[in-house]
């Protein structure tokens, strides 16, 4: 399951290129006509596009003559795309615009009588955007992205995606590990307070504040959330006093970094949504980011961060948003620790493959939860992964 190619052939095939919305940018990064972006639905690399006339295209960036990667900036502006090779030139929605020495030169060479433009375009995948979020999609089947997200997820992206942004910067994190084991780690709100001392020390997350673990119809998304300043400390000391991530004998000796704003009148101070399969948008206090993930192989993903704000913030909040990404992020104070959880899990499983694991935690099912102890939700990934990937027939 993490460490077997079948698997990983599998989910490109059945998963990435199948049936799934993917997340592959915000809006916001490709704002202008001719901006692009160059990214990967799994481990296929694919182009986002900004068109003339303000319309988003994804395209397969892969050259239709010999294959070469034909976008090779991760982002930029230009007025076509073009590949590097032989100069085949592309339209911004990847229709195929001129070939050099179409007809040979003097009256030798060039392509057949019957070579046709149209013929030879990038493959051209599906785009829905919803509220500054851009998915594309390999299937034309797959229902449409509010009805593949359901009522639950949707109001909860849009929440978070309320007006317009501005993105303040972005980190890549490279995890020796299995996708999915990241895809575990944020379907469960029960770590969060145990690897994480800076949460549960200064009080951002702990399980014993107001919180719950929801998930969409299909229960392959999930929506955790919690209330920060909703526990009671004197309680928390005995819930957590044989736990070695609970001091609060600890302070802080630049306060600053956890001094923020309350933005949300719901009075959620943090939000992790994990849309399958390969986003994870989150608010933690008032840092908000997307989490894009990228397979780069059984055994290894790369993670994209791009935190952003509001693009009426002002200076302040800026600066506010800026000195808390120190939370966040491969070298976060609160996620520096989810990685290295990944890998450990990693170089454990790697050398038993027969090995089973145990996930039981708020009773063993795909269920809702009115509280933070459960892995309710990984159990529904799983259903959903095995549905998609036919775990059965792989196995035996
Ligand atoms: S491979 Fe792209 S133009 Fe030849
Ligand atoms: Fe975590």
């Amino acid at each position: 399951m993490f460490t077997d190619d079948a698997f990983y052939k599998a989910e490109q095939e059945h998963l990435f290129r199948g049936p799934t919305w993917n997340f592959v940018a915000l809006e916001a990064e490709v704002p202008n006509p001719g901006d692009f972006k160059s990214t990967f639905i799994g481990d296929t690399p694919v182009v986002v596009t900004r068109d003339k006339d303000q319309s988003l295209h994804v395209v397969v960036n892969r050259c239709a003559h010999r294959g070469a990667t034909v976008c090779r900036a991760r982002q930029g502006n230009v007025p076509h795309l073009e590949c590097v090779y032989h100069q085949w030139a592309y339209e911004l929605n990847g229709d195929l615009m001129g070939v050099p020495f179409r007809r040979g030169i003097k009256g030798k060479g060039g392509m057949p009588a019957d070579f046709d433009l149209k013929q030879h375009g990038l493959v051209k995948l599906r785009v829905e955007a919803l509220n500054g979020l851009v998915f594309a999609t390999f299937s034309q089947e797959v229902e449409p992205l509010t009805d593949y997200l359901g009522p639950l997820i949707t109001k909860h992206v849009e929440r978070i995606m309320c007006r317009p942004i501005k993105i303040l910067g972005n980190q890549r994190q490279f995890i020796h590990g299995n996708w999915k084991l990241y895809a575990e780690n944020t379907r469960d709100p029960y770590h969060a307070s145990l690897l994480h001392l800076f949460h549960n020390t200064f009080g951002l997350y702990r399980s014993t504040q107001t919180g719950e673990c929801l998930m969409d119809e299909s229960k392959r998304h999930s929506f955790l959330y919690s209330k920060a300043g909703s526990n009671d400390a004197a309680r928390d000391s005995e819930v957590y006093q044989d736990s070695r991530s609970f001091d609060t004998s600890f302070s802080l000796q630049d306060p600053s970094l956890l001094a923020g704003r309350s933005e949300f009148p719901d009075g959620i101070t943090l939000v992790i949504l994990a849309l399958y399969p390969n986003l994870i948008l989150q608010q933690i206090s008032n840092t908000l980011a997307v989490r894009q993930i990228v397979t780069h192989g059984p055994d290894s993903f790369e993670l994209v961060w791009t935190q952003f704000g509001y693009a009426d913030d002002d200076a302040e909040m800026d600066a506010i948003r800026l000195k808390q990404s120190n939370l966040i992020g491969p070298a976060g104070m609160i996620s520096m620790e989810d990685g290295e959880a990944v890998e450990i899990v990693q170089q454990a499983v790697s050398s038993d493959r027969k090995a089973r694991s145990y996930i039981a935690m708020g009773g063993g099912g795909a269920d809702d939860a009115d509280h933070l102890v459960t892995e309710g939700a990984i159990i529904g990934f799983w259903q959903n992964y095995r549905e998609m990937v036919g775990i059965e027939e792989r196995v035996s």
